[in-house]
C-alpha cells in the first residue's frame, strides 16, 4: 500500500469513527491535528531523503582513475618536501644518536622523559626511565644478551652467534650514542629494532644498558654501608 493511500485510509477510519460517535467539534479538532501530524511525517521523510543525497555526494575513492587531471589520477601528488606529521625528525641527536656524524655522549634525559610522559625530580625521572628501560630490555634484548648483558641469552645457548658481553672495556667506554645506533640500525649479525622500539624506548634501554655495565663494575667505595656489609657477608672480595 502506498504512503498516500495508507494515510487516506487512516484518516477516513478515524474521522468516520469520530463523526459516527457524534463527537462534533472534537472530531474536526482531531482531523486538524492529524493533518498536522501527517504533514510533519511527510516533511520528515522528505528531509531524510535529502540527507541521503548529501551523504552520498559524488567523490573519488582513493587511487581511483580520473580523466579530470592530466595525469589520469584522482589523487593529487604530495607537494615536494611534504613531511608526514611526527616524521620531521631533524633532531639528529635524539633520533639518530649522532651529532656532526659522531655518536653523542650526553644522555637526552629531558626529551626521553617528555616522550615517556615521566615527571618528578631528576632522580625520580631517571629511576622511571631505568624501570622502563629494564622492562624493554628484558623483552627485546635479553633473549640474546642475557638479562645481565653477558651475551649468553637463551637464544645463544641454543646456537645463535654470541654477542659480545657489555662488560668489556671497549663497550664500557663506548659513547651512549653508539648503543642507540646499534638498536636503530643493527650491527653485523644483530638485526635492527627500529621498527619494534620507538626512539624514547630505545633511549630508555640505552640508560639501562649503562646501568647494567655499572652494576658489574662499581667501585666498592661508592656503595652504601649496608650494601657493603651485604656484599662482604656473601664472601665477595673488593
Ligand atoms: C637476536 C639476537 C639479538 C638481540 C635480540 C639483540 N642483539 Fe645485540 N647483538 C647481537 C649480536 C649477535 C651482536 C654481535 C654483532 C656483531 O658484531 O656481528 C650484538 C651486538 C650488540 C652490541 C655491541 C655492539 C658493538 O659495538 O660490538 C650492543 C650494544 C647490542 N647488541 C645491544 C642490543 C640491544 C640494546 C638489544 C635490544 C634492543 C639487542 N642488542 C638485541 C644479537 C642480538
Amino acid at each position: 500500500m502506498s504512503h498516500a493511500s495508507w494515510t487516506t485510509t487512516l484518516r477516513r477510519i478515524v474521522v468516520t469513527r469520530s463523526v459516527s460517535e457524534d463527537a462534533g467539534c472534537d472530531a474536526s479538532l482531531f482531523t486538524w491535528r492529524l493533518s498536522i501530524g501527517v504533514t510533519a511525517l511527510v516533511l520528515f521523510i522528505a528531509c531524510a531523503g535529502c540527507r541521503q543525497d548529501m551523504a552520498d555526494q559524488p567523490h573519488f575513492e582513493p587511487l581511483e582513475a580520473s580523466d579530470f587531471f592530466a595525469d589520469g589520477q584522482a589523487s593529487r601528488p604530495l607537494v615536494p618536501g611534504t613531511v608526514a606529521r611526527g616524521h620531521l625528525r631533524i633532531d639528529k641527536a635524539f633520533f639518530e644518536g649522532q651529532e656532526n656524524g659522531k655518536p653523542i655522549e650526553t644522555y637526552p634525559r629531558q626529551k626521553v622523559a617528555e616522550r615517556l610522559r615521566i615527571s618528578g625530580d631528576d632522580e625520580q625521572v631517571m629511576a622511571r626511565i631505568l624501570g622502563r628501560g629494564r622492562e624493554r630490555f628484558d623483552i627485546f634484548c635479553a633473549a640474546c644478551h642475557d638479562r645481565t648483558g653477558s651475551g649468553q641469552g637463551i637464544v645463544v645457548q641454543r646456537g645463535f652467534p654470541a654477542p659480545p658481553s657489555y662488560h668489556s672495556d671497549r663497550l664500557r667506554e663506548a659513547p651512549i650514542g653508539h648503543f642507540y645506533d646499534v638498536i636503530t640500525h643493527g650491527l653485523g649479525r644483530m638485526p635492527d629494532y627500529a621498527g619494534q622500539i620507538p626512539p624514547a624506548d630505545r633511549w630508555a634501554i640505552v640508560a639501562y644498558v649503562r646501568a647494567l655495565q655499572l652494576s658489574q663494575h662499581a667501585d666498592v667505595g661508592e656503595l652504601s654501608a649496608i650494601d657493603r656489609e651485604a656484599l662482604q657477608a656473601r664472601g665477595a672480595t673488593p
